[in-house]
C-alpha cells in the first residue's frame, strides 16, 4: 500500500472479528514500530504484547472498561523507558521516551492498517494499574495501549480541523 494511501485510510476501529492474527504478521509491525525513530537512536520505548484472556481483561478495566480492548486478538502496550534515554539525556530524558514511543505506535498503526489488520489508539487508562498488571520495572510508563485485529466495522473518517486553524506560518 502506497504511504499516503496507509496515512489516509487509517481508521480507529472499536470492533474486532473473532479471527486470530498470525505470529509473523504480528513480528512485522513489532519491526515496523522499533523502525520509528528515537531520540540519539536509543530506542527508548519496549513493547509488551498480550493475548493471554486473563490480562486483556485486565488491560480493559484498567482502561475504563473500554470492552474492544479484550475483544482483539493481541494487545500491544507501548512503554516508554526513561531509564534506557536519561542515562544520555538526564531529565530531557523523559519526554525523549515518550516521543520514541509515541513516534513507535504510529508506525505500528499504519503498518497494521496496509497489512489488513485494524488497531486503535487507547490512551484512557489507569497508569498505575496497567503497570502493575504487565510488571512493569521504574522509570518506564505506560504510553498506549493497541488492540490489533480484525475489523469488524467500517467507520467513516472524522473530520479534521481546516490546516488554516492550526498552522502558523513563520510565527503563531
Ligand atoms: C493520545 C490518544 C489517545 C486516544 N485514546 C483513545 C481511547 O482511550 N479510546 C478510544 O476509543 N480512542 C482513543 N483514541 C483514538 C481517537 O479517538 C481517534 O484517533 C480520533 O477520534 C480520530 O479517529 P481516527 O483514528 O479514525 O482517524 C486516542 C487517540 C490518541 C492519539
Amino acid at each position: 500500500m502506497e504511504c499516503m494511501e496507509a496515512i489516509k485510510g487509517r481508521r480507529s476501529i472499536r470492533k474486532f472479528k473473532d479471527r486470530a492474527v498470525g505470529k509473523e504478521l504480528i513480528e512485522e509491525l513489532l519491526h515496523a514500530a522499533q523502525m520509528a525513530p528515537s531520540a540519539g537512536n536509543l530506542h527508548a520505548r519496549d513493547f509488551v504484547v498480550v493475548t493471554d484472556k486473563a490480562t486483556k481483561q485486565m488491560l480493559t478495566k484498567a482502561a475504563l472498561g473500554q470492552a474492544f480492548i479484550e475483544q482483539a486478538p493481541v494487545v500491544i502496550v507501548f512503554v516508554a523507558n526513561t531509564e534506557r534515554s536519561s542515562r544520555i539525556y538526564k531529565s530531557r530524558g523523559e519526554l525523549y521516551a515518550v516521543q520514541d514511543a509515541t513516534a513507535s505506535v504510529q508506525n505500528l498503526l499504519l503498518a497494521a492498517h496496509a497489512n489488513g489488520l485494524a488497531t486503535c489508539w487507547v490512551g484512557a487508562f489507569d497508569e498505575s494499574a496497567v503497570c502493575e498488571i504487565l510488571g512493569l520495572p521504574k522509570k518506564t510508563r505506560p504510553i498506549a495501549i493497541i488492540p490489533v485485529g480484525y475489523a469488524d466495522e467500517a467507520p467513516t473518517a472524522p473530520r479534521r480541523m481546516a490546516l488554516d486553524k492550526v498552522v502558523h506560518r513563520e510565527t503563531w
